[in-house]
Parts: C-alpha cells; sequence; structure tokens
C-alpha cells in the first residue's frame, strides 16, 4: 500500500495536467473535472462513499480511482489490482471482489448472495481451514456464512442445537467444543461437573451423594482434558496396600467397588 501512495499523489497531480494539456492543444476551454465537481451529477455515489466508504473515503478520491470520464475517455472503472497489487497478499489473487466489496462501501458485504464464502475466508483464516481439515465433523460440511453472516459475528450454537440440559448456556458449549473442530471434546481441569452430569446422571448422582474424599473432586480432576480419558487409580494413589496384597487382588475395584462411590 505503500507504493500506491506514491502512484496516488502521482495520479492525483498527474491527471488534470494531462487533462489540462489537452484541453489547451485543443485550445478550447475544457476544465478538468475536479472531484468537488462529481457530488453535481452523481449524487448517489457521493452520499454513499461519504456514508460508507471507509478508506476508500479517507484514503483515496474519486479521481484516483475513476482516471478517465466519457466521453474524453474510456479508462472509466479501475481494477481493485491497480492499487491491491495481487503479489501483496493471498487475499488479493480471488476473482470478482466486487461480489463481497463494493468500492463505494466496500466494508459492507452481503454474504446472502454468494455460493460459497470459504475459500476467501481461509485467504485470511487458514488456521479455521486447518482445524476442519485435521479433525473431520460435519461442520467441515457447512460454509462459513452458514455460522458466520457477516464477518466477525458468530451465530451461537443454541440458534442450531438443543443443549445437553436445559441450564446449559451458550458459553458452555464452548467449554467443551471448538466450533471448527466440534466432535473433539476438550475441557479445562476447573470444568464445573454438573455440564458432564447433564448425559452421566449415575456417575454424578454417585459422586454427589458419597462421604468419602472423592466426592470434593471434580469430574474434570480425574478424567482429564480429553472426553472418555479414564484414569488409573495407581496414577494418583501408587499402590499403596503392600506388594503382596495387590498381587492377589490387582483390581482395586474389588473393594473400593466404584470409583465414584468408594467403599472403603
Ligand atoms: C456534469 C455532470 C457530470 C459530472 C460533473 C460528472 N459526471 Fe460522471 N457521468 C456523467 C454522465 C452523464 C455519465 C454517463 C456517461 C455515459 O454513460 O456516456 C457519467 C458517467 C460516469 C461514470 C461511469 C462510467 C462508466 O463507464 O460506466 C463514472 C465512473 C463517473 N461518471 C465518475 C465521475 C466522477 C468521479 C466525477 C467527478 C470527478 C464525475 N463523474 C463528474 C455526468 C457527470
Ligand atoms: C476505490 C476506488 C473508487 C473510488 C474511490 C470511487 N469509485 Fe466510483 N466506482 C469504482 C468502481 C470499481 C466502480 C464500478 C463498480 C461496478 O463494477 O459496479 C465504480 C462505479 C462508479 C460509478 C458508476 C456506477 C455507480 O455506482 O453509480 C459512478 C458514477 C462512480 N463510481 C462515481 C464515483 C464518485 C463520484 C466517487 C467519489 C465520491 C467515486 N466513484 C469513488 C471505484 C471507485
Ligand atoms: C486508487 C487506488 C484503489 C483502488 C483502485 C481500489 N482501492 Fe481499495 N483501498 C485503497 C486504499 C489506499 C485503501 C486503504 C488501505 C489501507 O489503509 O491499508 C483501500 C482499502 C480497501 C478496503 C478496506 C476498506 C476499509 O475501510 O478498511 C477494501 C475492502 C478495499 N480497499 C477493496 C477494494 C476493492 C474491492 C477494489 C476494486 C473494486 C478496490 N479496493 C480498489 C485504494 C484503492
Ligand atoms: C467472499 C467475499 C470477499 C471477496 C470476493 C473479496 N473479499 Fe476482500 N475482504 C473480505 C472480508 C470478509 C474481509 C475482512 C473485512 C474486515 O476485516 O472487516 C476483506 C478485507 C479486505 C481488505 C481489507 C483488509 C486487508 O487485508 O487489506 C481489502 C483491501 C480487500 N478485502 C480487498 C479485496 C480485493 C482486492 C478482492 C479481490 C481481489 C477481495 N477483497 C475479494 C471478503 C471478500
Ligand atoms: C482480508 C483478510 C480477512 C478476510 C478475507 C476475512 N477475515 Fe475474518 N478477520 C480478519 C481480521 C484481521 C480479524 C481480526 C479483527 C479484529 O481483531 O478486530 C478477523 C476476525 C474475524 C472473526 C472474529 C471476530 C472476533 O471478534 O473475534 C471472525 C468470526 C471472522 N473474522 C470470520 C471471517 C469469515 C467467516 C470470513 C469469510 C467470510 C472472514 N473472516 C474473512 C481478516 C479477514
Ligand atoms: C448454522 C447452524 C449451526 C450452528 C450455529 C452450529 N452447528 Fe453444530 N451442526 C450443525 C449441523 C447442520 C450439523 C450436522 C448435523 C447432522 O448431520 O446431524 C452439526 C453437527 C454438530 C456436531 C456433531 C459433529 C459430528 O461430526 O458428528 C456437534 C458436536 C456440533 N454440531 C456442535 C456445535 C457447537 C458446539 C456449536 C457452537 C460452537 C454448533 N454446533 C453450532 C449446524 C450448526
Ligand atoms: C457451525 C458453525 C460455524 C462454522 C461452519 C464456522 N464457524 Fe467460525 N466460529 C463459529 C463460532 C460459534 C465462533 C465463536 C467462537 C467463540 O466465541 O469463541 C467462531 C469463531 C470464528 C473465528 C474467531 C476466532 C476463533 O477461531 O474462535 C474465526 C476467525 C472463524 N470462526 C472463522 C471461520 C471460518 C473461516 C469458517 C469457514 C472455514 C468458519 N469459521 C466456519 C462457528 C462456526
Ligand atoms: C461437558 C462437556 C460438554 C458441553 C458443556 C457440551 N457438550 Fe455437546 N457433547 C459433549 C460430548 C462428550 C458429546 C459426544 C457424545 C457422544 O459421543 O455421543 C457431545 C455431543 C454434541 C452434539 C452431537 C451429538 C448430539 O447430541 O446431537 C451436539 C450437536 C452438541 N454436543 C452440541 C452442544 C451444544 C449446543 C452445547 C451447549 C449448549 C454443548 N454441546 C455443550 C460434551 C459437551
Ligand atoms: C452429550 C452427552 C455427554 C456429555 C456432556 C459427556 N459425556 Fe461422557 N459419554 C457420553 C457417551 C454417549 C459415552 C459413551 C457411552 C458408551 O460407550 O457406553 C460417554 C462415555 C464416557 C466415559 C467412558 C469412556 C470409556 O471408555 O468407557 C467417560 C469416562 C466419560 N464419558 C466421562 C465424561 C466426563 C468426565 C464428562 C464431562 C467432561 C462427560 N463424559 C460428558 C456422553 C456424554
Ligand atoms: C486423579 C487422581 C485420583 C484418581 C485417579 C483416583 N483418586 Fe482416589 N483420591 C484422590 C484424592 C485427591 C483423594 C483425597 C485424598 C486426601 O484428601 O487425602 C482420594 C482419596 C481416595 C480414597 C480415600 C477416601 C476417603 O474418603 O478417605 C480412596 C479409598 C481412594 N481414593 C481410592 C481410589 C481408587 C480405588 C481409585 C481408582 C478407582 C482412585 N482412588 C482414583 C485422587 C484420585
Ligand atoms: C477420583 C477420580 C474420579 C472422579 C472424581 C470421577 N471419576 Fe469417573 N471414573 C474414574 C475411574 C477411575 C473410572 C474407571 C472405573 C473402571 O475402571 O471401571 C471412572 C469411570 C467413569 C465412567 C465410565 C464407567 C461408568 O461408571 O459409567 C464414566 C461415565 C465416568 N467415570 C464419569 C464421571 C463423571 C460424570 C464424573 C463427575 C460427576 C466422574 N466420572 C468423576 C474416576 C473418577
Ligand atoms: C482387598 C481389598 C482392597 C484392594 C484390592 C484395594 N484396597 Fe484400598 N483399601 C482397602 C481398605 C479396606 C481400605 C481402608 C483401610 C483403612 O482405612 O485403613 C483401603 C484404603 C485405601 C485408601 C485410603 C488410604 C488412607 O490412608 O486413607 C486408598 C487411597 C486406597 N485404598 C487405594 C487403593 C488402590 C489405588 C488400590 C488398587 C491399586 C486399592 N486401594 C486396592 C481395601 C483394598
Amino acid at each position: 500500500m505503500k507504493k500506491f501512495t506514491v502512484k496516488g499523489i502521482l495520479i492525483a497531480c498527474l491527471v488534470p495536467l494531462v487533462m489540462a494539456g489537452a484541453a489547451q492543444a485543443a485550445d478550447n476551454a475544457v476544465v478538468p473535472l475536479e472531484n468537488k465537481d462529481c457530488v453535481k451529477c452523481h449524487v448517489e455515489a457521493v452520499r454513499d462513499i461519504n456514508g460508507n466508504g471507509g478508506k476508500h473515503q479517507t484514503a483515496v478520491t474519486c479521481l484516483d480511482c475513476h482516471l478517465e470520464h466519457p466521453p474524453m475517455g474510456t479508462n472509466t472503472i479501475p481494477a481493485c489490482s491497480m492499487c491491491h497489487d495481487p503479489g501483496e497478499k493471498k487475499h488479493f489473487t480471488i476473482e470478482n471482489c466486487i461480489t463481497c466489496h463494493y468500492p463505494h462501501h466496500p466494508k459492507q458485504m452481503d454474504f446472502s448472495k454468494i455460493a460459497s464464502v470459504k475459500p476467501v475466508c481461509l485467504t485470511c483464516h487458514a488456521q479455521e481451514g486447518q482445524e476442519m481439515e485435521t479433525y473431520p465433523s460435519k461442520h467441515a460440511a457447512l460454509d462459513c456464512k452458514e455460522c458466520h453472516t457477516a464477518h466477525g459475528q458468530a451465530m451461537t450454537c443454541n440458534e442450531c442445537h438443543e443443549p445437553h440440559s436445559a441450564e446449559m448456556t451458550y458459553a458452555d458449549c464452548l467449554r467443551c467444543h471448538k466450533p471448527h473442530m466440534p466432535s473433539v471434546v476438550r475441557y479445562a481441569d476447573d470444568l464445573p461437573s454438573a455440564l458432564c452430569g447433564s448425559c452421566h446422571e449415575t456417575a454424578a448422582k454417585n459422586l454427589a451423594s458419597t462421604p468419602l474424599k472423592h466426592g470434593a473432586l471434580l469430574c474434570a480432576y480425574c478424567h482429564k482434558s480429553q472426553h472418555k480419558m479414564v484414569p488409573e487409580c495407581s496414577t494418583c494413589h501408587g499402590l499403596p496396600h503392600g506388594e503382596a496384597m495387590h498381587s492377589k487382588f490387582p483390581n482395586c475395584l474389588d473393594c473400593h467397588l466404584d470409583p465414584h462411590a468408594l467403599a472403603k
């Protein structure tokens, strides 16, 4: 874009000069168009840019883009690549920029009319595409715009799915699922046990009612990080009772019965 600034200044200075030059040669009083003239005939375009032009209002002028005007010239509509060099960013190599960015309001986009925005999103958000590829799920078959109807916004899970229990909020969903790899269930050590209990009623009930010390532990403290991880008793307790006893009864649960409702 630095390059443009120089070019922009050159264009801004040269175009009127060239036009003025042409006018003089014809020895006719043709006055070159200036930016302030456009509004006399193109009220809508000027209004649109002033309201919604973003950097196309602040960083460039009408004449930076519209180098010539009919009938004097035919180079009336600029190619985006004139300033957004395809060599600069992968995003600038896409075709039909205008399906998303109308140049007079470049940030107001309507994805609903575009068949698939995914390839374009991935030019800037490679990581989300990577996640979908590495951990295939039914979300990977959805176009990004199914959940991101406008740039930077996301629908909540609950707009498409029933929660596992009535109390579960959208923030809870994200504690276990990542939107772009939803079938991989991972969570932090401080995950509230009630969230597991929505599917595992028996374990949750047993643990809640045991008088023994396991009752004070969170599910996620033992079932660490990833769904279906099952811990070994000895990881935390070693072999506490002496070798002879453990070789005779190798299974701790022969005596302690249930990790969620220990017998002691
Ligand atoms: C006196 C009225 C008038 C002024 C002032 C004027 N235009 Fe136009 N403009 C027209 C008309 C009329 C057309 C349609 C010409 C045609 O289709 O042959 C047009 C067409 C255009 C087009 C469309 C060209 C195309 O190929 O479709 C652009 C872009 C444009 N003007 C930009 C500008 C800009 C930028 C300015 C200010 C620097 C400006 N005009 C000032 C009357 C004006
Ligand atoms: C960043 C470049 C850029 C700037 C700045 C810009 N335009 Fe345009 N303008 C375009 C492009 C590209 C098109 C063609 C859009 C299309 O293909 O539909 C266009 C189309 C037009 C048209 C014809 C179609 C329409 O939308 O009415 C007019 C008139 C026009 N511009 C006037 C202006 C005026 C007046 C300004 C300044 C207030 C301006 N433009 C600023 C890029 C620009
Ligand atoms: C005459 C040069 C010029 C042309 C032609 C041009 N742009 Fe730009 N555009 C700029 C500049 C300069 C910026 C501001 C860049 C920055 O600050 O990094 C910009 C910014 C943008 C932005 C970001 C807007 C914002 O408010 O953040 C978009 C989107 C964009 N351009 C799309 C386009 C598209 C699509 C086209 C072709 C239809 C186009 N531009 C044609 C010069 C141009
Ligand atoms: C499928 C829709 C889509 C298409 C097609 C598209 N863009 Fe974009 N573009 C976006 C989105 C979304 C953003 C991010 C906007 C934001 O950050 O608010 C963006 C941002 C930009 C920006 C500002 C950020 C930056 O990195 O400079 C520019 C400039 C831009 N696009 C230019 C272009 C050009 C040039 C083309 C064509 C070669 C193009 N876009 C095609 C959707 C699109
Ligand atoms: C030109 C590059 C570009 C393109 C194309 C682009 N984005 Fe972005 N996107 C960004 C940047 C930069 C941010 C960070 C903006 C911020 O932090 O404010 C962002 C942020 C986001 C966010 C998060 C906002 C937040 O608050 O955390 C989402 C969601 C998003 N983009 C989705 C998309 C989708 C979907 C597409 C395709 C339609 C897309 N983006 C296309 C550059 C792009
Ligand atoms: C726009 C609607 C939509 C949104 C928003 C949405 N999903 Fe989905 N999700 C789907 C569809 C469609 C499927 C596939 C259903 C099917 O085929 O049975 C799906 C499937 C899933 C699956 C099963 C994945 C698999 O491969 O079996 C999980 C888990 C899931 N979603 C979780 C979530 C979570 C968590 C969120 C929020 C971060 C969310 N979804 C947001 C539409 C959505
Ligand atoms: C099934 C719905 C769904 C689909 C499909 C989807 N996303 Fe998302 N995405 C979300 C949700 C929900 C969030 C918000 C997560 C949060 O708030 O932490 C999000 C967040 C993001 C973010 C912000 C950063 C992050 O990773 O949390 C980006 C960027 C993003 N999505 C890009 C994409 C792109 C690119 C695609 C298409 C390849 C896509 N998304 C497809 C639901 C979806
Ligand atoms: C405590 C972790 C946890 C939380 C919180 C959680 N999920 Fe799940 N979710 C899972 C597990 C584990 C599975 C896989 C169950 C299986 O293997 O059948 C699953 C499966 C799913 C599925 C696919 C199977 C089905 O039931 O259709 C969807 C969709 C889903 N979750 C959506 C959500 C939504 C929406 C939320 C938030 C309201 C949410 N999840 C919150 C752990 C969680
Ligand atoms: C959406 C419902 C759902 C949620 C929420 C859920 N699970 Fe599960 N869980 C299941 C299903 C379904 C199975 C498979 C049952 C089977 O194979 O018989 C399962 C199996 C398990 C297993 C057994 C693995 C094995 O190999 O025997 C453990 C341990 C487990 N879950 C722990 C948890 C923990 C801890 C949480 C909270 C982080 C949790 N689950 C949240 C549905 C869920
Ligand atoms: C992730 C670590 C972890 C795992 C795995 C684990 N425990 Fe524990 N266990 C604890 C902690 C922590 C305590 C409480 C210790 C204290 O407060 O002194 C405890 C206490 C106990 C107690 C004493 C209860 C009481 O109230 O005095 C028994 C018996 C016990 N565990 C047996 C088992 C058995 C059998 C298994 C396997 C089925 C098992 N534990 C798996 C961490 C674990
Ligand atoms: C002290 C550690 C510990 C805690 C706390 C704990 N578990 Fe377990 N859990 C285990 C161990 C060890 C096993 C394996 C038992 C076996 O080998 O049969 C297990 C097995 C399971 C199983 C599969 C067998 C079954 O009973 O259905 C599920 C499901 C399960 N736990 C869910 C939970 C849930 C939900 C919580 C929280 C409410 C929880 N666990 C808390 C240690 C724990
Ligand atoms: C033959 C039955 C039996 C087997 C097998 C067994 N235990 Fe025990 N365990 C007991 C009894 C009985 C107690 C209560 C002893 C007491 O309170 O002094 C106990 C107590 C404990 C305690 C609490 C110790 C304390 O100081 O409070 C832990 C922890 C424990 N067992 C872990 C295990 C582990 C881990 C295994 C498997 C590697 C295991 N046990 C196998 C019978 C058994």
